[in-house]
């Protein structure tokens, strides 16, 4: 029996690429090729399965050549570059890679938290520039992390992971918000209130964005809820781009109506807005809150043992539309 016919959109680690081979007719992109919208749906014509990366968006007009694809195996948590709706009409199963990048990410908040707080960049760019004469009182002072109020948008796993350091680490009292609360349970572990959307923003002295991109999150802080924020307030987006309206970000940090900010992600990226190159008061980082080796090994390790699993036992192990595999 011939072996089913897989695509890898972008350079990944060689041993899972040899490892896809051992299941898989595979056709991999180690030169990580920028393929053109045409380019990508031409390769997909004949495949059965595609292992994607969150940048490679699979919807209803790529699904309609590719008439022979039955999984598209995300090396990512996120999955806003899939039409869920399309693919599940289209019979088509959907998978990310959930858990194993939990920690790494939320250590990375945490990072890019105290970055922002304690200004850690702006103040190398002034050292690197040959500012740095002499000492004074107030120079880069910024916002005290221990004991302050952390507030967490978005209660997943991530956000459980960013309240225990908040909480266990550095004292912090800890508030959040999120579709659903937590169990109580749940809630005392991480030692975290829950509370609504304004007073999460009003309390707030760092607030950290971990929720997964919709419609319905689309521009979720924007000018008003940047204003109900506290002037020496910190927000942090490790979530995605246009979660937050960075036009409207860019403005609040030129007039101080917030302290700084900490942006992993952004609306349009790998574009950025350019008024947020030029206000000082921003830490920006270019999506890499799960980049660690081991983890991304681990993410697309995942995405292989999906594709594997649901072609030789029809049994994913992270699927997100599951009633797929019901109907084959
Ligand atoms: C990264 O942004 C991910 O969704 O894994």
């Amino acid at each position: 029996m011939s072996k089913p016919k897989i695509l890898v959109a972008r350079a990944i680690f060689p041993e899972v690429i040899a490892r896809l081979e051992q299941h898989f007719e595979v056709q991999a992109n180690q030169q990580d090729q920028t393929w053109s919208k045409a380019q990508w749906m031409e390769y997909l014509k004949d495949k059965d399965g595609v292992f994607t990366t969150g940048t490679d968006r699979i919807d209803a007009e790529v699904l309609a050549v590719a008439t022979r694809l039955k999984i598209c195996a995300n090396m990512a948590v996120g999955y806003n570059n899939f039409d869920i709706a399309a693919m599940t009409a289209a019979g088509v199963l959907a998978t990310n890679a959930p858990d194993v990048l939990t920690e790494t990410t939320a250590d990375f908040g945490f990072a890019l938290l105290m970055a922002t707080a304690r200004r850690v960049t702006e103040s190398e760019h002034y050292l690197r520039a040959g500012k740095w004469t002499r000492w004074s009182y107030d120079m880069f002072a910024g916002s005290d992390i221990h004991g302050t109020t952390l507030g967490i948008l978005g209660m997943g796993r991530i956000g459980q992971g960013i309240a225990r350091r908040g909480a266990h680490g550095f004292g912090m009292k800890v508030i959040y918000h999120n579709r659903s609360r937590l169990d109580a349970g749940l809630e005392a572990e991480c030692k975290a209130s829950y509370v609504s959307k304004e007073e999460l923003l009003k309390s707030a002295d760092h607030l950290v964005l971990v929720l997964p991109y919709s419609p319905a999150s689309h521009h979720a802080i924007g000018a008003a809820e940047l204003a109900l924020m506290k002037p020496t307030a910190n927000l942090i987006n490790i979530a995605r781009g246009g979660i937050v309206d960075d036009a409207a970000l860019a403005a609040a940090l030129r007039n101080k109506t917030i302290a700084a900010a900490g942006l992993d992600v952004f609306e349009g990226e790998p574009k950025l807005n350019a008024d947020l190159l030029t206000v000082p008061n921003v830490v920006l980082t270019p999506h890499i809150a799960s980049a660690t080796m081991p983890t991304r090994l681990a993410m697309a390790s995942l995405a292989a043992d999906n594709l594997i699993g649901f072609f030789t036992e029809n049994k994913p192990l992270t699927p997100l539309n599951p009633a797929v595999l019901a109907s084959k």
